[in-house]
């Protein structure tokens, strides 16, 4: 990776991957592709900044060739969420805006990194250990673009050798951008109204277990696959990555141990929790770490004492 093109930059991985990257490979050549969201100053402030609308391909193939792009990591995505709301939308962007990114990846010789997701399983997918190597028939229209999309990498590297990577994230808790519209948003949520108000609504039911990781993981997971010997990647684009996994209750008992008048209750939303329901409790991410070295540092304990720390001062 020497010059990168992120898409989605502006969104909840991206604002954070697109700053890590800067630091670690030079601000210049970390191009931060966003839409219709604005970055904030700082971040438009800290190297290149330019709206990369996924679902044009001329655009996106204008900034490939103006920076001498080499490496795309294409986070512009719709959530599972806001995909049931608007299904037009999600395909538009989750396949249309793929098959965009990996046409020119083709014709300019990048490689891409696109995250696929917990979403790319569905109910008959087993819960528990979820193999890397399974049944993949999801019932959410999420969960269907996520699925074509990983087989659209695989194809884009056997037919043309385009060199595609990527990892089946879990739910991401992040405290710099809100994710937008997602299952798992519940877990970052939850902070923050812990802290701003010492009570939560939670929209999951208690006992259903989700993968989740924590921000920084998240982004070591990308650069590390993407700086992985590509001898050695036999699933080139659908690692399962975990770091931990729970359920509402327990998240709320470890944010309790720090504080202690928080309290949590219920409003099941059933769209949410049926498509909770559809993907694993826990994912089995032994090829990551076996093909590329996957290690997490971050359990809930210490992602819990993290977040409560930067949050009380963010919020403050
Ligand atoms: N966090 C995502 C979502 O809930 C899962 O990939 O949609």
């Amino acid at each position: 990776m020497k010059k990168i093109l992120v898409t989605g930059s502006v969104g909840q991985i991206g604002s954070e991957l697109t700053m890590d990257l800067r630091r670690i490979y030079g601000s210049d050549n970390v191009v931060a592709g966003g839409n219709r969201t604005m970055p904030s100053d700082e971040f438009r402030d800290s190297g290149p900044f330019e709206i990369v609308d996924c679902t044009d391909i001329k655009g996106v193939a204008k900034i490939v060739k103006k920076y001498k792009i080499d490496t795309v990591l294409h986070l512009a995505a719709i959530l599972s969420a806001v995909a049931e709301a608007k299904p037009n939308v999600a395909w538009n962007v989750n396949i249309n805006g793929l098959y965009n990114v990996l046409e020119v990846a083709r014709e300019s010789k990048c490689a891409v990194f696109v995250p696929s997701s917990i979403g790319a399983f569905g109910p008959t997918t087993p819960l528990n250990d979820t193999p890397q190597d399974t049944i993949q028939r999801p019932n959410t229209m999420y969960g269907v673009t996520k699925v074509a999309g990983e087989l659209l990498c695989d194809y884009y590297y056997k037919r043309f050798g385009v060199d595609t990577r990527g990892v089946r994230y879990p739910g991401i808790i992040s405290n710099v951008t809100l994710p937008g519209g997602g299952t798992t948003d519940y877990a970052v949520e939850i902070y923050y109204e812990a802290i701003k108000n010492k009570k939560y609504t939670c929209y999951l039911g208690a006992g259903t277990f989700l993968d989740m990781m924590y921000m920084p993981d998240a982004i070591k997971a990308a650069i590390d696959l993407m700086e992985a010997d590509p001898g050695k990647l036999k699933h080139r684009n659908a690692f399962n990555v975990t770091a931990m996994s729970f359920d509402p209750e327990i998240i709320a008992a470890e944010i309790k141990k720090h504080i202690p008048q928080f309290t949590m209750d219920y409003k099941v939303d059933p769209v949410r929790q049926a498509i909770a329901e559809s993907w694993p409790n826990n994912m089995d991410d032994t090829a990551a770490r076996q093909e590329w070295g996957w290690k997490p540092e971050f359990k809930l304990p210490e992602m819990t004492k993290d977040m409560i720390d930067v949050l009380s001062k963010k919020l403050k």
